[in-house]
């Protein structure tokens, strides 16, 4: 499995593939790899024959309060797991090798609608970097399929919009969240909990678990719902970012005759946000 620095030597490299015939999946990613993202390589492993994951900490997708500078980088334990997920190649390249006219001078994609509210609301430009970041990579590495996890159920829906509107030629699959056996979603960001924020963290699955119950029994008075989830987690330490009961397709706030559901939950320990989301039909 080799690692690839250039878009010229990954262009190069991908050609090859390309004239054998070979069926292309791309896993875009900011490394500091755990299972969730393995599990993404596993779906795009049963869906093409050449697996990249690029490895790459965007810096347009981060305020400037966030934690770019802290993020983990962790190439050398990232390579190893690639390895043994049977990885095909992994594109790390450079900021500048992605941005090298500089942030500032950057053609952007904006994504309407879908990309405000909720973290978009939160994190202004959040997603402007990101859907940025997506098109590039798909347009230097030109993937059959893409995988996104559900985890980030507001970016797999930004993505899938800007794939539509612009027609690019990929086919989206959204992967389901893995979760440790308490509950808590796998994530990057976990990592920066203590070990006293970490025993609180399940909490957010499980009241999301018991709207996703009164959902599913048929509740329709979700800003109830919201206030006792955001009063429950308060109490317990957490500091609310958002709540949101929406649609699940247009992720606008969902009204009562709405039957595709998810609630959308971002709440911060200390000062870990964390982020998760519960899907139900009714
Ligand atoms: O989900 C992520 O890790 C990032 O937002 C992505 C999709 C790799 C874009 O930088």
């Amino acid at each position: 499995m080799r690692t690839i620095h250039t878009l010229k030597e990954l262009r190069a490299v991908l050609s090859g593939y390309r004239e054998q015939g070979k069926r292309i999946g791309l896993v875009p990613t900011m490394g500091n790899l755990h299972e969730g993202h393995i599990s993404l390589v596993e779906q795009a492993r049963q869906a093409a024959d050449v697996v990249v994951t690029s490895i790459f900490v965007n810096p347009m997708q981060f305020g400037a309060n966030e934690d770019l500078g802290n993020y983990p980088r962790t190439l050398q334990g990232d390579q190893d797991r690639l390895r043994a997920a049977g990885n095909s190649l992994i594109f790390a390249p450079s900021p500048e090798e992605v941005y090298p006219d500089g942030l500032a001078l950057q053609t952007q994609v904006i994504v309407p609608e879908v990309s405000e509210g909720h973290c978009g609301a939160s994190r202004p430009g959040h997603f402007e970097g990101v859907a940025t970041v997506v098109t590039m990579l798909f347009n230097m590495i030109q993937p059959d399929v893409a995988v996104f996890g559900e985890k980030d159920f507001q970016q797999l829906a930004v993505i899938r919009k800007l794939t539509r509107d612009l027609f690019i030629p990929v086919e989206i699959i959204g992967a389901p969240t893995v979760r440790d056996a308490d509950g808590v979603a796998k994530s990057s960001r976990n990592g920066y909990l203590s070990a006293e924020e970490r025993a609180l963290a399940p909490t957010i699955f499980s009241t999301m678990e018991e709207i996703a119950t009164a959902l599913t029994q048929g509740a329709t008075d979700y800003t109830k719902l919201e206030n006792n989830a955001r009063s429950a987690l308060s109490a317990k330490g957490f500091r609310i970012d958002y709540i949101n009961i929406i649609n699940s397709l247009t992720l606008r706030l969902a009204n009562s005759e709405d039957q595709n559901l998810t609630v959308l939950v971002a709440a911060f320990l200390g000062t870990t946000r964390l982020i998760d989301n519960l899907s139900i039909k009714r």
